[in-house]
């Protein structure tokens, strides 16, 4: 595991869009992009308007943009992962951009498929994902794979069913999540805390903690969810 601690949220986005830039251009200077899956919630809304902000000297030719999950609906849906990267950040691609959108509105097994073909052919062709950007849920919820929810299979993208507390999802699988060559989860905040403890625990059964026993992740955390690296007081 790798952390870097930023001092609040606005550094921390800053700092990995720097970053993320610098690691798009050094795979262009390999003539090929830098394939990303970005991740949904509020978390990376700082860091979709950082990079909003850069639209204009953005090396756009040098990333393909696919999400790491999206909730069952079009992407004007106030509730879409999709919608929350394109308002500050992806309404300013140029034409061409290569960006994999989840159709959220086809419902959920449909759009897993869908996305599962995208997936499958970008992989078949040697095209996996570089980097998965992730957040975590106060469950330790990662993308939307929740406690509980089936983490073997051979997809790439599965369908979530919808819940009492929450709408129907589309999601990478956890082995895609683990084919990835890269995960960086993206955590700000006291409130994470919690969430972040309880999946770095020996023994931890969480999505993220599961994760963690296959691949590991890259943390990139504001000072205040970074106590979670403290021993609780
Ligand atoms: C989603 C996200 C989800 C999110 C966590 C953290 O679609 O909601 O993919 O996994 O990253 O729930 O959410 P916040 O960033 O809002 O705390």
């Amino acid at each position: 595991m790798i952390f870097t601690v930023a001092d609040d949220a606005d550094r921390l986005a800053q700092a990995l869009a720097d970053r993320l830039i610098v690691e798009a251009q050094a795979a262009w200077a390999h003539a090929r992009p830098l394939r990303i899956a970005l991740s949904g919630g509020s978390t990376p809304r700082r860091l979709y308007e950082e990079l909003g902000r850069r639209a204009t000297t953005l090396p756009w030719q040098a990333l393909e943009i696919f999400f790491s999950d999206e909730r069952a609906v079009g992407p004007q849906d106030s509730a879409s992962n999709y919608r929350l990267a394109y308002l500050p950040w992806l309404s300013q691609a140029p034409p061409g951009a290569l960006i994999h959108r989840i159709p959220g509105e086809l419902g959920a097994q449909a759009a897993a498929c869908a996305y599962e073909d995208i997936l499958q052919r970008a992989a078949g062709a040697g095209r996996d994902l570089d980097i998965v950007f992730l957040g975590v849920g106060a469950d330790g919820h990662i993308a939307s794979l929740f406690p509980g929810a089936p983490l073997i299979t051979t997809r790439l993208a599965q369908a979530v069913e919808a819940t009492p507390e929450r709408q129907a999802r589309i999601t990478l699988t956890l082995p895609a999540l683990v084919a990835a060559r890269r995960r960086i989860l993206l955590a700000e905040g006291t409130h994470k805390v919690d969430a972040l403890r309880a999946s770095l625990a020996p023994h931890a059964e969480t999505p993220l903690a599961r994760l963690l026993a296959q691949a590991p992740v890259e943390f990139w955390l504001d000072r205040a969810a970074a106590q979670a690296l403290c021993p609780p007081p």
